[in-house]
This record gives C-alpha cells, sequence and structure tokens, in this order.
C-alpha cells in the first residue's frame, strides 16, 4: 500500500484555494489575467505557498503547453556553475513551442546557489528574456545577488497564521474523515510556527499512531513532547519540596517518551510565567535559572542533568529569603 503524502494531496491546484497571502495572490492574479510574467523571486520561509504558486502560475499561464515548456529544478537537483551552463542554458535558449508565448524556468531554493552560479544564471537570464521567464524562489532573498534581485520582481510570502492553520487543517480532517479536537488543531498551529507544510505533516502523523483520532495527547506523543500538564505538574511538586518525587516523574517522561531536552526547556519557558503558586521575583528567578540550563543544553551538556538541576533549584526557591 502506498501511503498518500498529504501535503501533495492536499497541494491548491488555484491560487484562490492558497490560504492567506493576498498581497502575493493579488500580484500572481495580475500576471495571470495578463498572461504576462516578469522574471519573478518569490520569498519568504518555508511552507507558505511559495512552490505551489509557481506552479499554478505555470499551469495557468502555459497552460497544455506546460509539459514542453516548463522546466522545474528543485534542491535536490544539482544547481552549481555546470549546471545553469548546461541543463539551465539549454531550456532558457530554446525556443517556445506549440505557440506558448515563452518558458518558464522554476528555482527553487535559488538561494542556495552559489554566487559564481548565481552570476552565471543572470547572464542568461539577460541573453534570453524573450524566450524564458525565470521563476526564482528563496527563503532569503538577501542571499541572491543583487543584479538578480534587481532584475526580478519580488513576491512577499509571510508566515501563516495559527488561524488560518486550524482553518486549514480543519479541512482536512474533514475531507479525510478524523474526529479532530479543536485543542489538538490549535496545538498543531502552534507547533507549525507558521509552516503549513509542517503542520499537514504533524496532522498526517498525528492521525497514522492516533488511529484516525487527533487529540492532543496524540500530537504530543508523535511530537515527542511532554503534555504541559504533565510538565506542570512536575514543577508544581518540586516547586512545593517533593524534589525526589518531581525529579523520578522527569526522568520517566524522558525514559518513555524520548523527550529532547530543548523541547522541555522551550515548553517550561512558557510555563513557568502562568505559574500562580509563584511570586514575579520567583519566576524571573526560575526563568533565569532555566535560561542557563538551555545554554548549557545546548553546549552539549546532558539535559536530564540539567532538568534535575533545574528542579532542585525550583524546590528551594520558596525557602530563599530573597525571593519572597
Ligand atoms: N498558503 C497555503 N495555502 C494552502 N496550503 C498551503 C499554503 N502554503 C503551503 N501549503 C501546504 O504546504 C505544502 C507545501 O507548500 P509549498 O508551496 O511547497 O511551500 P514553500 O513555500 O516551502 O514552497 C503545500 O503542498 C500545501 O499542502
Ligand atoms: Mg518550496
Amino acid at each position: 500500500m502506498t501511503v498518500e503524502v498529504w501535503v501533495e494531496k492536499y497541494r491548491p491546484k488555484k491560487l484562490e484555494d492558497l490560504a492567506d497571502q493576498e498581497e502575493a495572490k493579488a500580484k500572481l492574479r495580475g500576471f495571470i489575467k495578463s498572461k504576462n510574467l516578469p522574471n519573478l523571486l518569490l520569498a519568504g520561509p518555508p511552507g507558505t505557498g511559495k512552490t505551489t504558486s509557481a506552479l499554478i502560475l505555470a499551469r495557468e499561464i502555459l497552460g497544455e503547453n506546460r509539459r514542453d515548456n516548463f522546466l522545474e529544478l528543485n534542491a535536490s537537483d544539482a544547481r552549481g556553475i555546470d549546471v545553469v551552463r548546461t541543463i539551465i542554458k539549454e531550456f532558457a535558449r530554446a525556443k517556445p513551442t506549440g505557440g506558448a508565448p515563452f518558458r518558464i524556468l522554476l528555482l527553487d531554493e535559488a538561494d542556495a546557489m552559489t554566487s559564481d552560479a548565481q552570476q552565471a544564471l543572470r547572464r542568461i537570464m539577460e541573453m534570453y528574456a524573450d524566450n524564458c521567464r525565470f521563476i526564482l524562489i528563496a527563503n532569503y532573498p538577501s542571499k541572491i545577488i543583487e543584479p538578480i534581485q534587481s532584475r526580478t520582481v519580488m513576491v512577499k510570502f509571510n508566515r501563516l497564521k495559527p488561524e488560518v492553520i486550524v482553518e486549514t487543517l480543519k479541512k482536512i480532517c474533514t475531507s479525510e474523515n478524523l474526529k479532530c479536537d479543536l485543542k489538538a488543531l490549535q496545538t498543531i498551529a502552534d507547533l507549525a510556527d507558521g509552516d503549513l507544510r509542517r503542520a499537514i505533516n504533524i496532522l498526517q502523523a498525528t492521525a497514522a499512531a492516533g488511529d484516525g483520532r487527533v487529540d492532543e495527547k496524540t500530537v504530543l506523543f508523535v511530537m515527542g513532547m511532554a503534555h504541559p500538564e504533565e510538565l506542570k505538574e512536575i514543577l508544581e511538586l518540586a516547586i512545593k519540596g517533593s524534589f525526589n518525587e518531581a525529579k523520578n516523574k522527569l526522568i520517566d517522561l524522558f525514559v518513555d517518551r524520548g523527550l529532547s531536552g530543548p523541547d522541555v526547556v522551550k515548553q517550561l519557558f512558557k510555563i513557568i510565567p502562568k505559574m500562580e503558586t509563584l511570586n514575579d521575583d520567583q519566576k524571573v528567578a526560575l526563568l533565569n535559572i532555566l535560561g542557563e540550563v538551555e545554554y548549557r543544553i545546548a553546549q552539549g551538556a546532558d539535559p536530564v542533568i540539567q532538568l534535575t538541576y533545574f528542579l532542585a533549584e525550583a524546590s528551594r526557591i520558596k525557602k530563599q529569603r530573597r525571593f519572597l
């Protein structure tokens, strides 16, 4: 059985189906209407609709002629200076066929190309401007050499808002006949950080692990994260002085779930400010200690030992007069 990949299954085929990105869509709609295209630089964070938009443009503008007049080179294709001088040049210099107005070359992750390769690309863009339009895609447009930047129209894509991500996930749940808790979808949106590809992948992994049910517990399990309530409980135990119990529960979490140290630290950073049993000074003190712990884990220190130290400090926090 082949498993269908949802990010592909639910890749929008029309501009109207692309969520949000209103500014980008307005610009692209204009190009489709006029059946004309400048060289483009689609810029923005991953999973926001750049490749999808480029594919839609090619389909809408070239129609049937797309087969013979469209070439996509993505990050897995070599795109060094040799490829620019051979494959890309060959494609760009050939006359469009079948009555197509021009050919379209899509270069994904163009910001990963060396500046030599980009210089060679720039010359080809100039030389064959009549035959071929270039759509470059970049996470970091500043890594595109200035002469290319000035020869392209930049279209910016933004991180998708959590609400937009939740709405998109809801539609997929309906279409896949999944029972989805709203809380679970919000947690996924939180974790995805504006990246819809990531969100859809988490949803699919959760649905697979949860046998068609998508709830928060399964999301966190799939992501190797602790439930916020569990961590809060551990922290509360430490604060009221039950250091050993807290420590044992933490170790259980790491062993049972294969949690990652940096993820737990990140979660604790969110939990501490919400602890009702601590006053502001105590919260600041704990956040400071957690900051040290985060640094040491990043430097390679053992996360369990570091977090145990953190719990030990937490269990003293109420006894320290200066924090009262
Ligand atoms: N704005 C969007 N609206 C709807 N789906 C999106 C959007 N952005 C990304 N996706 C989803 O994420 C997948 C990857 O999007 P893609 O356009 O390849 O992102 P990138 O910006 O990294 O090129 C798509 O197949 C689609 O399922
Ligand atoms: Mg892409």
